[in-house]
């Protein structure tokens, strides 16, 4: 259906024309005065300087015009020569049962539906998800949500970190561990066992350990580099283990990412990349986009008016070993034969945007993706702690994820506790579900580019801006229809008249009126953050509604049923809205 604000900007621009001015100027935008007015249209000022006449006498002429029309309650023309406007409660309880008739509320799909490939997760492999990775895995999510909502194909890939160095570390770390396992037996001739040697709990000891030791030690590197040039060269020892290490590295992932309600279409990784990397480089070598430089090859990428440097995109390194960017082009190659994306959108943090950007040219320049290809990075701020620093634990440690799921999930319990009656049971699967809503919307409402707090209290809050409290509305909406439905009435009557006798009542109608508007702005600028304030509004909108009007109570059953309607749709619309940004309500709370 229309969106509100293009219904009213029709009926303005008709009546510019209708005066004798260009339709243009009836542009109509939500009101900055609300006090004042709902809507408002500005375009009066800026023809007059066209038409040369002052902007009040066109604002008067087009006020004249409209002031019979049904569709406002009030349309005036106001010095210099705003045109303010409220809308008539017919209309917008004609739009409310409009939106309700529709399955995706009035939402329109987009007219050129996209094949999108949406890279995010990035988990690496034998090394704990910690809260580095959350943030790509959220937003990521959320945005893959969003483009479907509108009729995209959008395949979602983890890609995982699972072919580089850290693999010949956890290698090497499980040689000192487990010398007498087969795979570091040079004349082992037998079959390798079917089942790991190793669980996730000792791969996660494992790479933190060998990591640090790397570090310090010189020759356990060394040994931890050949390593990785052996698996990449697939010698089978190396290559069997390496395909131990990735099993029971995923287990653990896909358990974690389940338990942030993250789901990915695709578990590829790095060493996906791998059978393309070789005759990738070959090529760019012989079609001399890619050459040699001190040993080591690279594709030049700096262009005209870059302001500030952009150094050449290294593919291979002096001694042969692939990089990041081989995998990363090699990827691409991957993709563009095996699904043909219209678009690429990449979520890591934002320390990877200049890397992105040599990527992204490179492949065009080498022509493994169109030059009119849309390829974007999202890189993402950090979560700080309280201290404003990069969050870590208490002891100045990486944050497992797990840890900081429970550690949330615990804050939200004590608070259903508190004051509940509940049983512990129950208490312990809300907690989870409304923890999850304290974690997502704590990092979604902030614009993804930007740096963030995360503050535990504050996340878990059943009031102000936070999941919970979203939560929390829908929650009390469901038991009020719940009332509702115990007291043996109706609940879907279709075409009723929400009455919006009193001002909340018609706050509450025209923020749901805004949905279409809201939603696509979030897909258009890839923006969830724009959806969580208006969850937010809408929120606080309807808890004043709420707060103002007697509902179980109300004798009238017409009116009764309207306020039905009202809070069936109001649930609806925040239900999409948090569907949309991953998460979802329980039944109490
Ligand atoms: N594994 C990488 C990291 O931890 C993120 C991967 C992002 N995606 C990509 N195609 N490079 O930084």
């Amino acid at each position: 259906m229309k969106k509100i604000l293009d219904s009213i900007t029709e009926k303005v621009s008709e009546a510019f024309v209708a005066c004798g001015y260009e339709d243009k100027y009836g542009r109509v935008s939500i009101s900055n005065r609300p006090d004042l007015c709902e809507y408002q249209c500005n375009g009066a000022m800026a023809a007059a300087k066209v038409y040369k006449k002052a902007p009040i006498v066109i604002a008067n002429e087009v006020t004249e015009k409209l002031s019979k029309d049904s569709i406002f309650e009030q349309i005036t023309a106001v010095m210099p020569g705003f045109i303010n406007i409220k809308i008539s409660t017919d209309f917008l309880s004609d739009r409310m049962n409009q939106m309700a008739g529709e399955e995706r509320l009035g939402c329109e799909l987009s007219r050129e539906p996209k094949t999108i490939m949406v890279d995010y997760g990035g988990a690496n492999v034998a090394k704990p998800l910690h809260v580095g990775h959350l943030r790509s895995a959220i937003i990521g999510e959320s945005v893959k949500r969003i483009l479907r909502f509108f009729g995209n194909q959008v395949i979602g890939d983890v890609h995982l970190g699972d072919w580089g160095m850290p693999m010949g570390l956890v290698i090497e770390g499980l040689r000192e561990r487990k010398p007498d396992l087969p795979y570091f037996d040079e004349g082992f001739e037998g079959e390798y066992p079917e089942e790991a040697a190793f669980t996730i709990s000792e791969l996660e000891e494992i790479y933190p350990a060998a990591s640090a030791r790397s570090k310090e030690d010189e020759e356990f590197k060394e040994r931890a580099h050949v390593a990785t040039l052996k698996l990449q060269n697939k010698e089978p020892a190396y290559y069997e283990l390496w395909k131990h290490i990735l099993q029971v590295s995923k287990t653990d992932l896909k358990k974690n990412y389940d338990n942030l309600n993250v789901q990915f279409d695709l578990w590829k990784g790095e060493s996906d990349a791998q059978p393309y990397m070789a005759d990738m480089v070959q090529d760019l070598i012989d079609r001399k986009i890619a050459y040699e430089s001190q040993g080591a090859i690279v594709i030049d990428v700096a262009e005209e008016g870059d302001l500030k440097e952009i150094p050449p995109c290294l593919i291979q390194k002096s001694d042969g070993a692939a990089l990041y960017a081989t995998s990363d082009l090699a990827t691409l190659v991957e993709r563009e034969k095996l699904y043909h994306p219209d678009r690429y959108i990449y979520f890591t943090d934002k320390r990877q945007e200049m890397y992105f950007t040599q990527i992204f040219r490179a492949a065009k320049k080498a022509g493994i993706v169109k030059e009119d290809c849309d390829t974007r990075f999202i890189g993402f701020g950090t979560m700080n702690g309280k201290d404003g620093k990069p969050f870590k634990t208490r002891d100045g440690g990486v944050m497992r994820l797990e840890t900081l799921v429970k550690e949330i999930n615990d804050a939200v319990y004590n608070r259903i506790m508190e004051n509940r009656t509940v049983s512990e049971e129950e208490a312990e699967r809300t907690a989870s579900i409304v923890g999850l809503a304290a974690l997502k919307y704590g990092d979604l409402s902030n614009q993804a580019s930007k740096d963030y707090i995360f503050d535990i209290d504050r996340f878990t809050s059943f009031e102000g801006n936070t999941g919970p409290y979203i939560l929390y509305t829908i929650v009390r909406i469901k038991s009020i229809l719940a009332k509702y439905a115990e007291l043996g009435k109706d609940e879907n009557k279709a075409d009723v008249i929400y009455p919006a006798e009193n001002e909340s009542e018609k706050s509450l109608m025209l923020a749901l009126a805004n949905l279409q508007e809201v939603l696509e702005a979030a897909y258009r600028d890839i923006a969830p953050h724009k959806i969580c304030q208006y969850i937010y509004e809408l929120a606080d909108k309807f808890n004043g509604f709420y707060h103002e009007t007697k509902i179980i109570a109300e004798e009238d059953a017409m009116r009764q049923a309207g306020y039905i309607a009202l809070l069936q749709l109001t649930k609806r619309t925040l239900e999409t809205c948090i569907e949309l940004l991953g998460f979802e309500a329980p039944d109490r709370m």
